[in-house]
């Protein structure tokens, strides 16, 4: 095979891997079981975490995340001002979609497969077996480490270059190439997602042109904390000992406490689709998280459990030691109990609107 061809079967046998459930130790899950294409790529439904282990009995500890655009991301590194930047999965821990393959095939929470020559010996069973072999070699099933490491890389090439997955196809990807207007709410709810006094949503989750000209990807891989409430459905919340601190808990991140309880900046194209947000998947609707965003220090109460006393647990889902890493600075997270919200009710409504116009596949009504 020739270069081209390599890439294109090591595509091929990316994407058949992707999604089949037959690589699991269940039979029932694959990568698309978690990570849907009519959800950008994330949960398929209003799950905080999705079933998985051999029997589908385990309990997830996060939410899946939506996996577009992430041929963009690099491995974990500090940026010239010191601020963590990229890596994958929610706290960066995995240096590339390679690394981070092995993790749900290996993850008795996921695929729950005991070791690599299990995955393997499924590679062989498969119906792309034959595949697999034109394309690295007649033997490569017989050593195990090297199977093993191709089928994780040609998960990474699925993802870097499945047109799906980086489509650029949205509406708003229309207006930036000055094809379409937007529409009235859908304009002011851009003119909010960017202005720096209101939503500030870009400072995170960037909107505009970079300076070759590459459409924005609404998010710039680092990391915040925004105090996202405890959620409950998440089976180990349940014991009020455990915390999912994030950042932190990256093993070599270990020492940094100033990072706990911060998590990466998911891409928000796409997020119209989705039935679940953050990294516990406590809210369900765009409504509600952005109502979050403008109004859990204005209205506290509305957020987060009392204690016996009636007292706001504010912060609840992070050591009360710990309170201090929450981001109270910057808009929209610097209003103080009793303040007026940065955004009202129509405002959000227009914010909300505009998200809408960052789901791909968008098509021209007016245009035949
Ligand atoms: C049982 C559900 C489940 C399955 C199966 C699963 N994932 Fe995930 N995926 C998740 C969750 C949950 C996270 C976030 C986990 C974390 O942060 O610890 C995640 C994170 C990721 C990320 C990181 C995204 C980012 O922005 O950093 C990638 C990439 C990914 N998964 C790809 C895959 C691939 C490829 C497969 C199949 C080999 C797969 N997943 C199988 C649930 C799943
Ligand atoms: C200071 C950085 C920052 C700012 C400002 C910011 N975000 Fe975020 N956003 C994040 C981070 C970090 C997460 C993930 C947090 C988590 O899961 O704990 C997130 C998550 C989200 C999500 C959930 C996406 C998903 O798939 O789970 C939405 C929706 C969102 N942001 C919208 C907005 C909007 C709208 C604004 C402006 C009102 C905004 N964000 C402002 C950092 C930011």
């Amino acid at each position: 095979m020739n270069t081209k061809e390599l890439e294109k079967s090591e595509f091929a046998i990316g994407q058949l891997a992707f999604n089949d459930a037959t690589l699991s130790a269940s039979g029932k899950v694959s990568c698309a079981s978690c990570h849907s294409p009519s959800a950008g790529f994330s949960a398929p439904n209003a799950l905080a975490f999705q079933p998985g282990g051999k029997y589908l009995e385990a309990h997830g500890l996060r939410a899946s995340q939506p996996l577009g655009y992430l041929v963009y991301n690099t491995a974990f590194h500090w940026d010239e001002k010191g601020t963590p930047t990229g890596g994958f999965f929610w706290d960066g821990r995995a240096n590339s979609l390679a690394e981070q393959a092995m993790g749900p095939l290996l993850g008795e929470r996921e695929m729950a497969n005991p070791d690599k020559s299990s995955v393997v010996q499924k590679i062989s069973q498969s119906q792309w077996a034959d595949l697999f072999k034109k394309t690295y070699g007649a033997n490569i099933l017989n050593d195990v480490d090297a199977a093993f490491l191709k089928l994780t890389q040609a998960v990474e090439t699925f993802q870097k270059n499945s047109p799906l997955l980086n489509a650029f196809s949205s509406k708003y990807d229309a207006y930036l190439r000055g094809e379409i207007q937007l529409e009235a709410a859908e304009a002011r709810g851009l003119a909010l997602f960017n202005d720096e006094e209101k939503g500030n949503c870009a400072s995170c989750h960037p909107s505009d042109k970079d300076k070759k000209g590459r459409h924005p990807l609404f998010t710039d891989f680092t990391y915040d904390n925004l105090g996202v409430p405890r959620n409950l459905e998440i089976i180990e919340n349940n014991n009020p000992k455990y915390f999912d601190l994030g950042l932190c808990d990256k093993p070599d991140l270990k020492e940094r406490k100033d990072l706990c309880g911060a998590f990466k900046v998911p891409t928000l194209r796409n997020a119209g689709v989705r039935q679940v947000y953050f990294h516990n998947g406590k809210f369900k609707s765009l409504k509600d998280a952005l109502t979050f965003y403008v109004q859990r220090d204005t209205h506290p109460e509305k957020w987060y459990p009392k204690d016996a006393k009636g007292k706001v647990l504010k912060f609840d889902d992070l050591p009360v030691a710990l309170h201090s890493n929450v981001n109270v600075k910057e808009v929209p997270y610097q209003k103080k109990k009793g303040e007026q919200p940065t955004l009202n009710d129509q405002e959000i409504d227009d914010v909300i609107a505009f998200i809408h116009t960052l789901t791909d596949g968008w098509k021209d009504q007016t245009r035949r």
